[in-house]
């Protein structure tokens, strides 16, 4: 188990909307550096047996047994090897400490069709760095983490996990990673997120979470990457979040959001932005100049919103973008200046805006276009016959 944890511990699976599939450098760097801390956990366990170590402390060997107990259904087995005949530490999925035999520092329980409640009991693994449910049935509450001081990861997607998340998820002061996608969970995101200060990929996307954005997500200046779509968020992007130096995915799509997004300076202050998606919001506001200036864009979606104005002749500049999704708002003005430069889009939506003038012949340059949305604007003259 533990040998297969190094680079591949980030790596999301198909599931996630391919959105760390392609193999770009920033992604790289960024699996590469969060997934150094499992490196050094696991390097070396495995020969240690815990219980055969003087000192060896078997308060972590109680909590797995509840954990186990608490298990509804196992229709894999995947749990055959937690018994009392086998050193817990080489159970499946759990590795423990080298320089405290017997506490569990590693709890890797993805995909294995475990469903029923997590047993609260976990929560009195106080070792635990990673804790790794992804992609199973575990239902009711989240386990208490406020007793994890030294969880890293907080792995549960895909889970039908309800209930809301404790405030006490800021005892967690280590925690570089928290993904919560894709289960039941209520209530707000909590307000003093931001004193999360080590938290690089925050990703509670598909929940069913409400009230605002946490402004105090502004003290966590590194973030990497911020997933809160689909969810009943209300009030405005805190302007802060936009001025992320490292941050290469926004994605705050299927949301109530509103006011106005995308400040003048945008694209000043997010230089390394990778991934924006906006769609299905209330959101308003013009697409600033300086988004022309965020060379390494790759997916703009903006669609199903209230934006205006013209779409700015820098956004040619983007020449790396292959998703430019602009549909049902209300942009106006010609397309002339920037569409036929992003020779790399693969789908193009203009469908249900304002836009007058002529479609560019430059349209026969995009030769990597799969799909194109242009109806209800207001495009005249010939279709082009280049
Ligand atoms: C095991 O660790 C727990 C929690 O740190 C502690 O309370 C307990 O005294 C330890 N037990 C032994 C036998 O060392
Ligand atoms: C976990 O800790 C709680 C108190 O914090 C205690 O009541 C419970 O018995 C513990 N469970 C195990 C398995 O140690
Ligand atoms: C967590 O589990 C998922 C699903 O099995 C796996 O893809 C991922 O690599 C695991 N992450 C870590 C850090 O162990
Ligand atoms: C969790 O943090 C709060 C506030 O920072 C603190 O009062 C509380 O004692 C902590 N709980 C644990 C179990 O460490
Ligand atoms: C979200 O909440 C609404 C109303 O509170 C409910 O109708 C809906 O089923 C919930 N969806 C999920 C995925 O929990
Ligand atoms: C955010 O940072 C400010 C100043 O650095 C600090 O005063 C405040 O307590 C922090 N708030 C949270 C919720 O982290």
């Amino acid at each position: 188990m533990q040998e297969r944890l190094p680079f591949c511990a980030l790596r999301p699976s198909k599931g996630n909307g391919g959105l760390m599939s392609a193999n770009q450098p920033v992604r790289l760097t960024m699996v590469m550096l969060l997934s150094l801390s499992s490196l050094l956990i696991s390097y070396g366990v495995g020969e240690i047996c815990c219980s055969t170590v003087p000192g060896y402390n078997s308060t972590d060997l109680l909590s797995l047994l509840d954990f186990k107990r608490a298990i509804i259904s196992d229709p894999r087995q995947a749990l055959s090897s937690w018994h009392a005949g086998i050193p817990h530490c080489q159970w499946e999925g759990v590795t423990s400490s080298l320089t405290h035999p017997g506490r569990v520092t590693v709890l890797n329980l993805g995909e294995l069709s475990l469903s029923g409640p997590v047993s609260p009991s976990v929560g009195n693994l106080t070792f635990l760095k990673i804790l790794n449910l992804t992609m199973n049935g575990f239902n009711g509450e989240l386990p208490p983490l406020d007793r994890l001081h030294k969880l890293q990861q907080l792995l549960l997607r895909d889970n039908s996990f309800q209930g809301t998340i404790p405030d006490t998820i800021t005892n967690c002061s280590y925690l570089e990673t928290i993904d919560l996608s894709g289960n039941f969970l209520i209530g707000k995101i909590p307000l003093n997120i931001g004193l999360l200060s080590n938290l690089y990929v925050l990703r509670i996307s598909k929940n069913n979470l409400t009230g605002t954005i946490p402004p105090s997500l502004k003290n966590i200046s590194q973030l990497l990457l911020i997933s809160l779509a689909d969810n009943q968020l209300t009030g405005s992007i805190p302007e802060e979040i936009g001025q992320f130096p490292n941050m290469w995915g926004l994605l705050l799509g299927g949301n109530r959001l509103s006011g106005k997004a995308l400040p003048s300076n945008f694209g000043d202050t997010l230089p390394s932005l990778t991934w924006l998606g906006l769609s299905s919001n209330k959101l308003e506001g013009h697409v600033p100049v300086s988004l022309g200036k965020i060379s390494g864009l790759e997916t703009l979606d903006l669609s199903f919103n209230n934006f205006s104005g013209h779409v700015p002749i820098s956004l040619g500049n983007l020449s790396g973008l292959t998703l430019l999704n602009l549909r049902f708002n209300k942009f106006n003005g010609s397309i002339e200046g920037w569409f036929g430069k992003l020779k790399n889009m693969t789908v193009l939506g203009l469908e249900e805006n304002n836009f007058t003038g002529p479609i560019p012949c430059s349209i026969g340059d995009l030769t990597k276009l799969r799909k194109l949305y242009l109806a209800n604007n207001e495009f005249e003259g010939p279709i082009c016959s280049c």
